[in-house]
């Protein structure tokens, strides 16, 4: 059942470019450069005069829904918010009929994002779902939305479902680009012809499988660990730490990356590791100062860089290469790394990867 690997994380970690193609074949069309989702187009006049998106779930499916948000008003320019359901709930929050909702959740019980949807729902929202599992309670709750196509995911810690949610909400935010004319023809076909390459591009960042664990063998007894990313990488980065400390119960934070100077800067010593998210972007020059910052102080560096990188590479402790892809795409692979470097740590420390101490795999109590 697990498919020869050790652990359903891995395999689930393994199975990401499989995930990923399913969750956007029948959708994307690059030839006839369209993008079909039967769930968006039932409903585009509802997104198109909404005045913003307001993006609902927990934890992964959170930092899900924080990339989304980077996405969807980069190529929309829609505003979005991205809100814990927990937090939502119980705020009172200003929403009405304009506003559309988009819940995100793998197992579809969680029961905080439930109650968001019905609560947005009662106030007269139009709430979309992003779920995993078919026939779930939150695709049977909301108005309308779109399955990802990861297959089951059985290990607690989310790996497959992330990636394939982004892919989803990639696909939305394309979709809605276009409507709305916030993007050129031609952008929009380069998009959809790059995120074609993601499956391919995801195997070959798999390839860092071995010297990954080299990695986690140096860092296996650290105590903290810190995750920095900027733009469409700061989710990453906090879903790095999240995966970390998750499985491996070692301490962890992620940030984004201007962030340090303002306080966390001061936990740098020689016993940190810190991994920074440094691929090639808009913000690569500042993300090569705040690594920088670090190393005057000690800390150890492991650079995620674009593949070919010399800058970082000369001030990192370590790196490991993710191929090039578009900025927006690059979540999906930046990812990868940071789930089999927190995987090989926990399996070296003896803990149980796929079923964690005091988690379960669907949080249906608040
Ligand atoms: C972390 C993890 C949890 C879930 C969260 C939401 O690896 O699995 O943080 O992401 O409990 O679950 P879903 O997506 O099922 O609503």
């Amino acid at each position: 059942e697990k498919g020869g690997y050790e652990h359903f994380m891995l395999k689930e970690i393994y199975e990401q470019p499989r995930a990923i193609l399913d969750t956007f074949r029948g959708r994307l069309l690059s030839n006839e450069a369209i993008i079909k989702m039967a769930g968006i187009e039932d409903n585009m006049k509802r997104f198109l005069a909404a005045d913003r998106i307001i993006i609902v779930a927990c934890g992964t499916s959170w930092h899900a829904g924080l990339v989304a948000e980077y996405i969807f008003e980069d190529l929309a320019r829609i505003p979005v918010e991205v809100e814990y359901a927990s937090e939502f709930r119980y705020r009172n929050p200003v929403i009405s009929e304009k506003d559309v909702v988009i819940a995100i959740s793998q197992s579809g019980e969680t029961a905080d994002t439930l109650a968001a949807i019905k609560l947005a729902r009662s106030k007269g929202a139009f709430v979309f779902g992003v779920c995993n599992v078919v026939g779930s309670s939150i695709a049977r709750e909301t108005d309308a939305g779109a399955y990802t196509h990861a297959g089951p995911e059985i290990g607690v810690a989310s790996t497959k479902a992330f990636t394939t949610q982004i892919t989803v909400l990639t696909l939305i935010a394309l979709r809605l680009a276009r409507a709305k004319g916030t993007i050129s023809s031609s952008e929009f076909r380069q998009h959809l012809i790059e995120l074609e390459t993601i499956p391919n591009k995801v195997e070959e960042a798999l390839q860092s499988d071995e010297a990954i664990k080299v990695i986690a063998d140096i860092y296996k007894d650290s105590k903290n660990c810190l995750y920095l990313g900027r733009g469409f990488n700061f989710p990453v980065a906090l879903e790095g730490a999240l995966k970390l400390k998750e499985i491996s119960y070692i301490h962890a934070e992620g940030y984004p990356a201007a962030e340090m100077k303002h306080g966390p800067i001061a936990l740098i010593d020689e016993q940190m590791p810190v991994v920074v998210i440094a691929t090639k972007t808009e913000h690569y020059e500042k993300v090569v100062s705040n690594i920088q910052e670090i190393k005057s102080r000690k800390g150890k560096i492991i650079g995620i860089v674009t593949k070919g990188d010399v800058s970082v590479r000369e001030l990192a402790d370590h790196v490991i290469e993710v191929p090039d892809t578009l900025e927006s795409l690059s979540p999906l692979l930046t990812t990868i790394p940071l789930q089999l470097l927190s995987y090989h740590i926990a399996v070296m420390l003896g803990k149980n990867v796929d079923q964690p101490r005091n988690l379960a795999k669907s949080v249906t109590v608040e």
